[in-house]
């Protein structure tokens, strides 16, 4: 006998598709709720982003057309998952009252610094909400068909948005770099706070 510690036998069938996990690895049911639980805090953070934008600029804005199609395309996101944490049972996040009203501020505040500022800001929110949703793709990896279909659905509608921001001209916000640093800090620490409170 060996005092080696032997390693587990490494099953010989299974493919190799590294940096991602194997199917059979499957995502924890807490792990799959917390993902619910950011995911309906976020989609809700950004109805209210839109909503404090549209506050601002009105409907008779030039880009009025466009952040309303973006606020619709969000409250669809949020319906969908108001659904999930219904049928899931899953707790949402006792933040949401903080959300808001920090979303609805972030919206309406970056408005206030002109219509660039506010595609700065849908910019830089919409770039950390694809990174995240790829984040719980990669993760779930197949393991739950019906999560995973509403999340690539959304992710692909986000980065719209962030198509949309940067040709309203996101970059020529005055304090582009600052700015986006800042609301991607935010909202980095937003997801960080919704997935466990
Ligand atoms: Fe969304
Ligand atoms: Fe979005």
């Amino acid at each position: 006998m060996t005092s080696e510690p032997s390693q587990p036998p490494k099953a010989t069938t299974e493919k190799q598709t590294p940096a991602r996990p194997l199917p059979g690895d499957r995502v924890s049911e807490a792990e799959r709720e917390r993902m619910i639980r950011v995911d309906h805090a976020g989609e809700f953070g950004a109805v209210r982003i839109y909503a404090g934008q549209r506050a601002v600029l009105g409907e008779h804005h030039k880009n009025a057309g466009l952040i309303r199609h973006m606020y619709e395309q969000e409250e669809a996101h949020l319906a969908r998952f108001n659904k999930l944490i219904t049928e899931r049972g899953v707790r949402p996040t006792i933040l949401a009252p903080f959300w808001n009203v920090a979303g609805f501020a972030l919206g309406a505040g970056t408005a206030l610094m002109g219509e660039k500022a506010a595609m700065a800001c849908t910019q830089a929110v919409e770039t950390v909400i694809d990174e995240h949703y790829q984040e719980q793709r990669d993760k779930l990896a197949g393991s739950d068909p019906e999560l995973e279909e509403v999340i690539e659905e959304f992710q692909a509608e986000e980065v719209e948005h962030k198509r949309i921001a940067e040709e309203h001209g996101a970059e020529e916000a005055p304090g582009h770099k600052i700015l986006t640093g800042v609301i991607k800090a935010g909202c980095r620490a937003a997801i960080w706070l919704s997935k466990r409170v």
